[in-house]
């Protein structure tokens, strides 16, 4: 097995492939041009559907490219050996040209040609699609492996949930995959243990997928008039197996920017499985937020959308910076280094330069705002801390004086070894509240005769869906878009950038009726619009200068002009009944109380 750079390796790849006739593509942009189903370009296919699907393509029916992709559904695993939110794909396609035949030929010339990667087929694992219902077993892909000297017992036949691929947005081009694997030589972790299988025996270094049906909106799987492949190579992570090390992050391609980390800090990356994993995260998301910021097709932080999640992966990587004693503005500071590393492949990034390094400071500023003093207060409390307990009292003072949400607080506690009273919090919560109601009007009429009891009721069920949201989302950037209540049922839009899963949806449900069962009061209290953020009550609109704001216990605090039930207790019980795209980064929940 040759150990090749990662620039080596790009360009080896496409080499190969130009020598066999394929046409080399520029990567497209990491905001999806026609799409919008999807926010990032999360694969080298995703720029290429309208093609896929029959169109002819301007370079011809045999491409190869290296493209940038964003992919955040694991942003929870960055910081382990092998998860990055940006990464390059290599690929090559096949647009109603050439199918598996050659496809497989080529992946093994490539992976164990002693002029190419020279991998010992011996180390090689492969696995094909087993068929699920009217789909078919792949047992073409399976022969054509043993065709070319593959082991037949390091062949596995498995399901939908391995060997099937796309489409990349909702609808569009998919079909059955073969995907190729390198046994590590770790010792399997158990009888069971396959190419597949997460321990980390076997990695995944390329997939072919071999496209041969389109997913219509009605979830139907029609076949393709046109057969195409599309292959996709991870380049961190192959470039890690081929260098020997165990992960993406120890390659050449994040070596410079792990060394700007270590001047910026003081650290060394490895110091401690803690300043490893920051060190990772920092250099993951400032990869990402650099590409992003940087692309033909720009993303500004915002709190929709891209910018969304470019907003909340800057902020992530602020939080890990702060706690290596990094500098603030430290983050363009890494973003430049990225800017070297990258500049020559995506001369884009080299061109936006300043804005990036602008961008990074303003919102780092931004954040840095309430986040640094909140910070330093728990460094002071966690000295203080008995048993490596924050009582409930301490997490209510960093939410109430510096905007530190309770799951935070939980976090950075956790992150020290450290435990939070969370009823104790809650329990300071409701006191504060009542407290502030004392001699506040308890009772908000005004405007009740207009609606029916039932309207009423729904609609103090969205204060609680809303609210519920928020929490279980973990994101104060859930915002109303919209609401509508019918005496059969709500209906409230939100701006999310994803689909709320069904578990989600279960917490929310779980969360709105726990406040029903509380059976707390819903008071309103009028006071000017400053006060009532200060408070920490969510909502968009002002009424003007002085505000209601309607309080269900520790559940909801939101600005609104009523009317409300009196008690939660009055609402029974609350049900989601659908929840689906409204507009581009706006869901809508529909629900009832029965
Ligand atoms: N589109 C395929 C993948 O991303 C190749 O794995």
């Amino acid at each position: 097995m040759k150990t090749l750079t990662t620039k080596e390796l790009r360009e080896l790849y496409l080499r190969f492939f130009k020598e066999r006739g394929h046409a080399i593509i520029s990567s497209s942009p990491l905001v999806p041009e026609n799409d919008p189903t999807a926010l990032f370009t999360m694969a080298g296919m995703h720029p290429l559907v309208p093609y896929l699907l029959g169109a002819k393509h301007p370079a011809g029916s045999r491409l190869a490219d290296v493209q940038k992709c964003v992919r955040t559904g694991d942003i929870d695993e960055v910081g382990d050996a092998s998860h990055c939110t940006f990464f390059e794909m290599l690929g090559n396609w096949s647009l109603g040209d050439y199918f598996k035949q050659d496809a497989i030929a080529w992946s093994w010339e490539f992976l164990t040609g002693a002029e190419w990667l020279g991998i010992d087929k011996d180390k090689l694992y492969f696995t094909c699609f087993a068929g699920e219902g009217e789909l078919p077993r792949d047992t073409e892909a399976h022969d054509r492996w043993v065709e070319m000297g593959a082991d037949p017992s390091h062949i596995f036949y498995l399901g939908r949930e391995h060997n099937w691929w796309g489409p990349a947005g909702q609808t569009g081009p998919c079909g059955p995959d073969t995907e190729m694997f390198i046994d590590t030589g770790k010792e399997p972790c158990g009888e069971g243990c396959f190419p597949g299988c997460h321990c980390g025996k076997y990695l995944e270094i390329w997939n072919d997928v071999f496209m041969q049906y389109n997913k219509t909106a009605d979830g139907k799987y029609e076949p393709l008039a046109q057969k195409n492949v599309d292959t996709g190579m991870g380049l961190e992570r192959t470039v890690a197996t081929l260098q020997g090390v165990g992960s993406v992050y120890d390659t050449d391609a994040f070596t410079g920017i792990l060394n700007r980390i270590a001047e910026l800090s003081g650290k060394h990356y490895g110091d401690s499985p803690e300043v490893t994993k920051a060190f990772r995260i920092i250099a993951d998301h400032m990869r990402t937020a650099t590409f992003m910021l940087g692309d033909q097709r720009g993303v500004k932080p915002s709190n929709v959308d891209q910018g969304y999640i470019l907003r909340r992966i800057i902020r992530r990587a602020i939080r890990y910076a702060m706690q290596l004693g990094m500098p603030e503005m430290s983050l363009s500071r890494v973003a430049e280094t990225v800017i070297e590393t990258y500049g020559d492949i995506y001369p884009e990034i080299r061109e936006h330069r300043d804005l990036i390094v602008t961008e990074l400071d303003v919102e780092e500023k931004k954040f840095q705002r309430t986040l640094v003093q909140g910070t330093k207060e728990f460094e002071r409390i966690k000295n203080h801390t008995e048993n490596g307990l924050i009582d409930g009292v301490t997490a209510f003072h960093l939410f109430d004086t510096f905007g530190f949400p309770i799951d935070f607080t939980v976090e950075l506690a956790k992150e020290n070894g450290l435990t939070v009273d969370v009823e104790g919090y809650r329990a300071a919560f409701a006191e504060h509240q009542a407290k502030s109601k004392a001699g506040a009007e308890q009772k908000f009429k005004g405007g009740l005769a207009d609606h029916s009891e039932i309207t009423t009721r729904l609609h103090s069920a969205t204060h609680l869906l809303q609210a519920g949201l928020r929490k279980v989302l973990n994101d104060e950037n859930v915002c109303q878009k919209g609401s509508n209540i019918t005496p059969e049922r709500l209906r409230f839009d939100f701006s999310f950038p994803r689909k709320v899963t069904p578990e989600e949806l279960r917490e929310v449900e779980k969360f709105v009726n726990d406040a029903i069962k509380a059976d707390v009061p819903i008071t309103c209290e009028e006071m000017p619009y400053e006060e009532a953020k200060a408070r920490g009550a969510i909502g968009l609109f002002t009424y003007g200068d002085i505000v209601k704001v309607y309080t269900m216990g520790e559940y909801s605090c939101e600005m609104c002009g009523g009317p409300h039930a009196s008690r939660t207790g009055e609402l029974g019980v609350f049900k989601i009944k659908k929840e689906e795209a409204s507009s581009s980064g706006v869901r809508r929940i529909k629900a009832v109380l029965e």
